[in-house]
């Protein structure tokens, strides 16, 4: 059993080790950048909790579609969003392969569609492509220059993704 609740301040020190254990350390964001990631859209961000802790955990903000969030690059608010930007979702080892990734991305998704976003898009690293396929992401190619350098702050393979949401 697992309940999703709304991240707070207490809960980074439990984010910052289930990130360290589930990115390769090119792609590891520091403390500051994943505190600076809450205050900038707390509605976003959530976690999972179950009887050990806090096991996984999701940010996320309102962009354009086709806009690529570079790494460690601040969510910038956008006065026409159209797109929830899922940033960062993982689950502890521990906890993996029990629904609660996509219950995370779920919930997003209910709250963007009372927001009239028309979109969802996310980076997909670590050869999670086909984990974003199930949830309905697809990847989208035509990007302009420099949203596809924003991709290459990734140093390693990422893929644009995009779904529309109805
Ligand atoms: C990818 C991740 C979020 C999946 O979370 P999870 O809660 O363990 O997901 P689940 O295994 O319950 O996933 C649901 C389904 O997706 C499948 N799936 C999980 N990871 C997958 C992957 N990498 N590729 C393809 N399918 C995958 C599962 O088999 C499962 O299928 P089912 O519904 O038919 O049983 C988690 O493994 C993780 O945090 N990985 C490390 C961080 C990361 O790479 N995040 C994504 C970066 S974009």
């Amino acid at each position: 059993m697992f309940k999703l609740r709304a991240m707070q301040a207490r809960d980074i020190p439990a984010v910052m080790s289930i990130q360290q254990e589930s990115y390769a350390a090119e792609v590891l964001e520091d403390e500051a950048v994943i505190r600076t990631r809450l205050a900038a859209c707390p509605q976003l961000a959530w976690v999972a909790e179950d009887a050990i802790g806090v096991c996984a955990y999701l940010f996320a903000y309102h962009s354009r579609v086709g806009k690529v969030t570079p790494l460690d690059g601040e969510f910038q608010h956008h006065a026409e969003a159209n797109c929830l930007y899922l940033h960062d979702l993982a689950v502890s080892r521990r906890a993996s392969g029990r629904g609660i990734g996509p219950a995370l991305v779920r919930k997003n998704l209910e709250q963007a569609r009372t927001q009239k976003l028309r979109y969802s898009a996310l980076v997909s690293v670590q050869e999670s492509e086909a984990f974003w396929s199930r949830l309905g992401y697809a990847a989208h190619t035509a990007l302009e220059p420099a949203q596809i350098s924003n991709l290459s702050s990734y140093q390693i393979p990422a893929v644009y993704m995009v779904r529309a949401l109805h």
